[in-house]
């Protein structure tokens, strides 16, 4: 990842997209919840969580949910606000960065809220097998991502979901929200035969 990036936008301020406050932001976690196709997991996944609010949402859905986050500002505020929700037993949350290399959960739920564009183009393909042969089998995967591009991405969200819908990755595509910007899809890996 783009590190330094992430470290100066979040030097000066902590919650640099308003992740707290935005109505914009609080319609789409609605939305993203809503698309979750089971009610409860055993094992969720939210890799690149920010200052949290999205993680603390899931994590009422989820037996155990593990967040990454590799800056430690957001991260030290993702804690504190799991910790005030009263579910640090439910949820861990790391410093570890999505890469092919990492060390990915045998999840049975995976959230990717805006995190994939950020990943350079060449690891994103190899990051995602990565991360699906680790899952459960059966696992949902729920993506959301802005359709455009900003600073510090490396691809249109448009590229990153025609990414996971790539046939390769052998997702079912369950279903999904697409609107002028941002696009929802939700997928599911198929069950071991
Ligand atoms: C736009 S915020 C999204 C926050 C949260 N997922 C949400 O939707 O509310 C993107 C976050 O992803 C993190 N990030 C960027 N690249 C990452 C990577 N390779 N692995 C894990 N997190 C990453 C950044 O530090 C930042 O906090």
């Amino acid at each position: 990842m783009n590190r330094n990036f992430f470290e100066v936008l979040y030097a000066g301020t902590e919650d640099p997209w308003e992740l707290e406050t935005s109505d914009y932001e609080a319609r789409k976690y609605a939305l993203t919840l809503a698309a979750l196709p089971r009610h409860r997991y055993r094992s969720g996944f939210e890799p690149g969580c920010s200052v949290g609010v999205l993680t603390a949402r899931l994590a009422e859905r989820c037996e155990h949910l593990e967040a990454w986050e590799p800056i430690e500002r957001p991260r030290l505020r993702c804690r504190e606000r799991v910790s005030a929700a009263g579910l640090t037993e439910r949820v861990t949350v790391t410093g570890e960065e999505l890469d092919p290399d990492a060390a990915f959960p045998a999840a049975d739920l995976i959230v990717l809220s805006e995190v994939l564009y950020y990943l350079p183009e060449k690891k994103l393909g190899p990051t995602l097998q990565r991360l699906f042969a680790a899952a459960q089998p059966g696992a949902d995967i729920v993506a959301v991502h802005w359709r455009s591009r900003d600073e510090g991405m490396e691809m249109t969200g448009d590229e990153a979901h025609a990414e996971l819908r790539d046939p390769r990755h052998g997702l079912q595509l369950l279903g999904g929200w697409r609107e002028e910007e941002y696009v929802i899809d939700v997928f599911r890996l198929p069950e071991r035969t």
